[in-house]
C-alpha cells in the first residue's frame, strides 16, 4: 500500500468544429438569445465522423502522458468514463489502451454519466493506493452529437462532444479525495437514452434537483478533504448549465476560487466537462500547481460524485 495518489497531468480534446448557436438547424426554432440567457453557451464542439469516443480519448490520453514524460507501456490500467459509444458491446476503454500502445494495460468503461470522471478519478487514486496499479489514465469522453435528437430544442442546444484525460501516480501526500459520491435511481427518468431511442432529458427536474442538492454534496467533499468552501482555489462542477453552476458557487461561499466557466464555448460534454475544463485551466494559467479543485459530477442515473484534487 501507498499512502497516496496524484493527478500528474491533463490532456484534452476539442473537436475542431465549432457550432454556435446561430449555426444549430434552425427545426430546432431557438435562438442565441435564449440559448444564453437560459444556459450561458455561445457555442459547442461537435465531433466530424473521424471523431469517436474512442480516437477523442486516445488523443487527450496520449496529450497527458506525453506532458507527464510517461511510457504509455507503462499504464497499468485504462478506465474510461463515457455514457456515448455506439457500441453495447464492447466497450471502449480496451480500445483506447491498444491506441495509446498500453499493452498490458487493464481497461474497463465506466457509465455513470455526466459523474463518470469524478468516479473514474476516485477508483484510479483506490487502485494505486491499493497497489494494484501504479499508473492509472482516466478518460472522460463523449460524442453526444450521435444521441441527440435534432429536432429537440429542450435538450439538443446543451450537448457538446470532446474528451479530457488525467493520469494518476502514486504519491507520499494524498492529493485526490476522499470521493463523496452517491445516487437516487427513482429519479433515473429525468435523464436517459432507451435503447433504440434518443436522448431525452426533464431539464426543469434536473435544474431544481441540482440547484438544490448540489451544495450539500460539495461541502461534504469538503469536509471530507479537511478543508471549508473558502480553502478553495478553483471550482470545477460538471459544466450542465452555467446558470446551476453559478447558483452553486454563491451558494458554497467559495469566496477565493475561480468557477469553471468551461460550458460557454464547449457546452455539456457530460462525462468530458470537468477534465476539459481542468485541462484548459491548467494551459491557461487559471489552474496554478497546488490548488486545491472542487471538482463536483452529476448526472443520468441521478449519479454524483464530489472530491476536492490538487491541481499538479
Ligand atoms: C434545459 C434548460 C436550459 C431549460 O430551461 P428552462 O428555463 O428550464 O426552460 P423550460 O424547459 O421550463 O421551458 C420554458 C419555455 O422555453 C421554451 N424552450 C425550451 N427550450 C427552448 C429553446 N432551446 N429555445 C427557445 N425556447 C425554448 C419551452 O418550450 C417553454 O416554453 P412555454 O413556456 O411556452 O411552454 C434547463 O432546464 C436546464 O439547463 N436544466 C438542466 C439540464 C441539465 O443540466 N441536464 C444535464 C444534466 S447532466
Amino acid at each position: 500500500m501507498t499512502s497516496g495518489a496524484r493527478i500528474v497531468a491533463f490532456g484534452e480534446h476539442r473537436p475542431p468544429r465549432v457550432v454556435g448557436n446561430d449555426d444549430l438547424p434552425a427545426a430546432l426554432g431557438t435562438d442565441d438569445a435564449w440559448i444564453q440567457s437560459r444556459t450561458g453557451i455561445r457555442s459547442r464542439r461537435i465531433a466530424g465522423p473521424d471523431e469517436s469516443v474512442v480516437s477523442m480519448s486516445a488523443d487527450a490520453a496520449g496529450k497527458a502522458l506525453a506532458g507527464a514524460g510517461i511510457d504509455p507501456a507503462d499504464v497499468d490500467l485504462v478506465l474510461l468514463a463515457t455514457c456515448s459509444m455506439p457500441t453495447q458491446v464492447p466497450g471502449g476503454a480496451a480500445q483506447v489502451a491498444s491506441a495509446l500502445g498500453a499493452r498490458s494495460a487493464g481497461a474497463f468503461d465506466i457509465n455513470a454519466a455526466c459523474a463518470g470522471f469524478c468516479y473514474g478519478l476516485s477508483a484510479a487514486a483506490d487502485a494505486v493506493r491499493a497497489g494494484t496499479a501504479r499508473t492509472v489514465v482516466v478518460v472522460g469522453s463523449e460524442k453526444l452529437s450521435d444521441w441527440m435528437d435534432w429536432t429537440d430544442r429542450r435538450s439538443a442546444i446543451l450537448f457538446g462532444d470532446g474528451a479530457g484525460a488525467a493520469v494518476v501516480q502514486a504519491a507520499s501526500k494524498p492529493s485526490i479525495g476522499p470521493v463523496v459520491w452517491g445516487s437516487d435511481g427513482t429519479l433515473s427518468s429525468l435523464i436517459d437514452i432507451p435503447a433504440g431511442g434518443k436522448l431525452n432529458l426533464d431539464g426543469p427536474a434536473v435544474f431544481r434537483w441540482a440547484t438544490t442538492s448540489l451544495g450539500d454534496i460539495a461541502r461534504r467533499a469538503c469536509t471530507a478533504a479537511g478543508i471549508t468552501p473558502a480553502d478553495l482555489d478553483l471550482v470545477v462542477p460538471h459544466q450542465a448549465n452555467l446558470r446551476i453552476i453559478t447558483a452553486l458557487a454563491r451558494s458554497l461561499g467559495a469566496t477565493n476560487a475561480v468557477v469553471a466557466d468551461d460550458i460557454v464555448d464547449t457546452g455539456n460534454t457530460s462525462a468530458a466537462s470537468i477534465p476539459l475544463a481542468l485541462a484548459r485551466m491548467t494551459a491557461d494559467g487559471r489552474a496554478r500547481p497546488g490548488d486545491r479543485a472542487l471538482l463536483l459530477g452529476f448526472g443520468a442515473g441521478m449519479t454524483w460524485a464530489g472530491l476536492v484534487i490538487e491541481v499538479p
